[in-house]
């Protein structure tokens, strides 16, 4: 047993078919494509060419296979999911379904992603409504536990609703979904999870955290195409109005020859929420691949093995002066930090460019995220192309 679990653990690079000669660091940009999703995408094009090829069960059963193993993934039920083409859309498709009362707000924190913040910004215009947003204190080196107590503190009778990521996307501070989402729960509050940057690779569990709606592209930490999202939607939401009125989304969809004879029920709990033309004939078998894998991944631990992988890097910067949250704000496969000051950000960009490095620079800061695909080489490297810049400079 503790042969096949060391087995597992092994970087997994040979699933990919990434470029030798390049350093990828930043799959919270974008993950590289799975050998197994990009087969099926050919595949999936080739049938294309011939239409006669898709059958009426082609309509539903691989986004109903998608629906399925999102649910292990988070812990729901299949029904219980529905297929979005982006982040927005699920955010919009849950909050045009919440209202408010006079003297209420909702809850965001302090430069989450744009399509969360724009979301919630024009529910509380449309709703009148106040946006409360929760500054992280930038003076403290780490702040994890003061941001989360600041935001469980502030939800309160007045709370409508609180918009949240599972983990920052700039710098993968954890945030405490478990009690954010019973804090929620004790005063009534709607709690909406963006799981982008940590589905796939952290445990998510929507029951155990009240979540009411989680939405997830795929594109990140599950490995799936662009433009295919996931979301969940809880019971709050299985009798709502869905942004648009597909066919496909009524009870009587599977029958062809039937579907003029407008049927009034939408499909059961979260299918109304499927954007139109849900079974994408060309992404969704390569979703269905890579959610496949994903759920492989889960009986490993990505965490443990990202942990182990930047120990050397971590060291190095801590020898530097680097600060890091402590383990239970700190996310192993993605992480952010402020480069130190004998390390000068344009010219590390430069150098990182040069050798062939990619991650995210932004400022005086970097982010840093990895997976199985990633090897202890590639930590190497970026040591040494901090060390190289910060020896060019002095
Ligand atoms: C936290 C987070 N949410 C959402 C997205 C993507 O949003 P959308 O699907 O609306 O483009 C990203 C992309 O980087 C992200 O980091």
């Amino acid at each position: 047993m503790y042969d096949i679990l060391k087995e597992m653990m092994k970087n997994q690079k040979q699933l990919f078919n990434l470029n030798e000669d390049i350093h990828y660091l930043n799959c919270a940009y974008k993950a590289p494509l799975l050998k197994s999703s990009e087969n099926a995408g050919i595949k999936a094009l080739i049938r294309d060419r011939n239409p006669a090829d898709i059958t009426p069960s082609d309509f539903f059963n691989e986004t109903e296979d998608v629906r399925v193993l999102f649910g292990k993934i988070v812990n729901c039920l299949p029904s219980e999911v529905a297929i979005i083409p982006s982040a927005s859309y699920g955010f919009s498709s849950a909050l045009n379904n919440i209202t408010c009362t006079r003297g209420q707000h909702a809850i965001v924190v302090d430069n989450d992603f744009p399509s969360d913040y724009f979301s919630i910004k024009r529910w509380c215009d449309t709703n009148m409504a106040d946006l409360k947003i929760i500054k992280a204190n930038n003076s403290l080196e780490l702040n994890g536990e003061i941001w989360n107590n600041d935001i469980i503190d502030s939800i309160n009778e007045k709370t409508a609703l609180v918009l949240l990521s599972s983990i920052h996307w700039m710098n993968g501070l954890k945030f405490d979904l478990e009690n954010i989402g019973e804090k929620c729960r004790s005063v009534g509050a709607k709690f909406i999870v963006d799981g982008t940057q940590s589905v796939g690779v952290l445990p998510m569990d929507v029951k155990k955290f009240n979540i009411d709606a989680l939405i997830c592209p795929t594109y990140k930490w599950l490995f799936g195409p662009y433009s295919l999202g996931l979301a969940y939607f809880g019971s709050y939401f299985h009798h709502g109005k869905p942004i648009e009125e597909s066919w496909l989304n009524r009870t009587n969809a599977l029958d062809f020859n039937n579907v003029s004879n407008y049927d009034p029920k939408y499909k059961p709990y979260a299918g109304r929420y499927n954007v139109g033309e849900t079974p994408n004939f060309i992404l969704m078998p390569m979703l269905k691949q890579a959610l496949i894998q994903v759920n492989k991944w889960l009986d490993n631990d990505i965490q443990s093995y990202s942990k182990e992988l930047i120990k050397p890097l971590i060291s190095y910067l801590q020898d530097l002066g680097v600060k890091f949250e402590n383990s239970a704000y700190f996310s192993n496969h993605l992480f952010g930090l402020k480069l130190p000051e004998e390390v000068n950000a344009k010219l590390l960009k430069e150098n990182l460019i040069k050798n062939n490095i990619y991650l995210s620079v932004r400022g005086k800061s970097i982010r840093v995220s990895i997976h199985v695909f990633n090897t202890s080489e590639d930590i190497e490297k970026l040591i040494k192309v901090i060390e190289l810049t910060k020896k060019s400079r002095s």
